[in-house]
């Protein structure tokens, strides 16, 4: 009867103690984290976002959080990404992550940010500087475009200093070059295509421009370009400047098709070292790529939001610059260092 009565007490407590725990899970705290993107099929960015979801379980591991990401695509406009941006405020998202379609439009996003006394993160497409400006809890996480130009024409360099003739097929002592280039108004697109030329320049090397073209980003639209070129101007074609790697894939696509074996192709380089990229580049067709650090974008805007989150001090403990400005950096890749590449 006793042993009963106790077998009871201690089933009640059982209980008791799992309902205690049920309450405790309840309170576990939960950050909301809205993210707009300008284009949610962007190579590049959907591994960004990738990373994100992966480091922000990691992150709800290590605090004892629940993180809430809130995925929203504006398919390029800007008016669909206002609209997602109030339904985030209207939500009660703690922070909202902003990769603007338009990046001279982001005074707006911003002062509807403060108005609700939430933090705005921008992150890729960089905003103009006054509109960051606006406001001390507006931030950009990216990384610095001209970086980029200027690693992706030390590539074509350090090709063209080991064997010139590898490049120069028509041997005039001249680099004939087409560029690809991303978005009209990018800050990657208009950067990444000076300072790439500038590098070549600035180290003597003569090139001589064929043509240039905005394939805003994407693959398909880069092969029909190519396609033109190689009627236009076929083997005059030496090298291929791409401002990304899914745009070189696009000219390495259309010089495939084409018949051209891996030495007829021109030297072809692209910015962002995805995985299809690395993977052309292990095949030969794709020269040199510059690494575009989308876990480093993921966790410097988790590492931000954090910060905001507990109160501390963003500048210190995150190492923003200029108050609003979190730099993450760009590393050549190419075959020689590709097992290196960490994908
Ligand atoms: C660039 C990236 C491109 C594209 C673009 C979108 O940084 O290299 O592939 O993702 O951002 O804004
Ligand atoms: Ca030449």
């Amino acid at each position: 009867m006793k042993k009963a009565v106790l077998t009871a007490a201690a089933v009640v407590l059982a209980v008791l103690a799992l309902l205690a725990g049920c309450g405790k899970e309840q309170e576990t705290p939960t950050v909301r984290i809205g993210v707009a993107l300008y284009q949610q099929e962007d190579t590049f960015l959907s591994t960004v976002v990738q990373n994100l979801e992966q480091l922000a379980r990691a992150e709800e591991q290590a605090r004892g959080i629940k993180i809430n990401l809130n995925v929203t695509d504006a398919r390029g406009s800007q008016s669909a990404q206002n609209e997602q941006v109030d339904t985030f405020l209207q939500q009660g998202c703690d922070v909202i992550c902003v990769n603007l379609v338009d990046r001279t439009a982001a005074a707006v996003i911003v002062d509807k940010a403060q108005a609700a006394g939430v933090p705005v993160i921008f992150f890729n497409r960089e905003p103009v500087e006054e509109d960051l400006e606006r406001w001390e809890k507006a931030y950009y996480v990216g990384t610095p475009a001209e970086e980029a130009g200027r690693l992706q024409g030390g590539i074509v360099l350090d090709a063209w200093k080991k064997d010139p003739a590898a490049l120069d097929k028509n041997g005039d002592g001249i680099l004939q070059y087409v560029m690809l280039e991303g978005e009209p108004g990018h800050q990657d697109a208009l950067l990444r295509t000076e300072y790439s030329v500038k590098t070549l320049m600035t180290a003597g090397v003569t090139t001589e421009k064929l043509d240039n073209y905005n394939a805003d980003w994407q693959r398909g639209l880069a092969t029909v370009r190519m396609q033109q070129w190689l009627e236009e101007f076929g083997e005059r074609i030496e090298l291929v400047f791409a401002n990304n790697d899914d745009m070189a894939l696009g000219a390495i696509d259309a010089c495939l098709e084409a018949g051209m074996t891996r030495e007829e192709m021109p030297f072809i380089v692209g910015v962002d070292a995805t995985p299809p990229a690395l993977k052309a580049l292990e095949e030969g067709t794709l020269q040199g790529t510059v690494r575009n650090d989308a876990a480093g974008q993921a966790q410097g805007i988790l590492n931000l939001t954090c910060a905001l989150l507990d109160g501390q001090d963003p500048v210190k403990t995150v190492g923003l610059e200029d108050g609003h400005y979190l730099w993450l950096t760009y590393t050549t890749v190419t075959r020689e260092n590709l097992p290196d590449a960490g994908t």
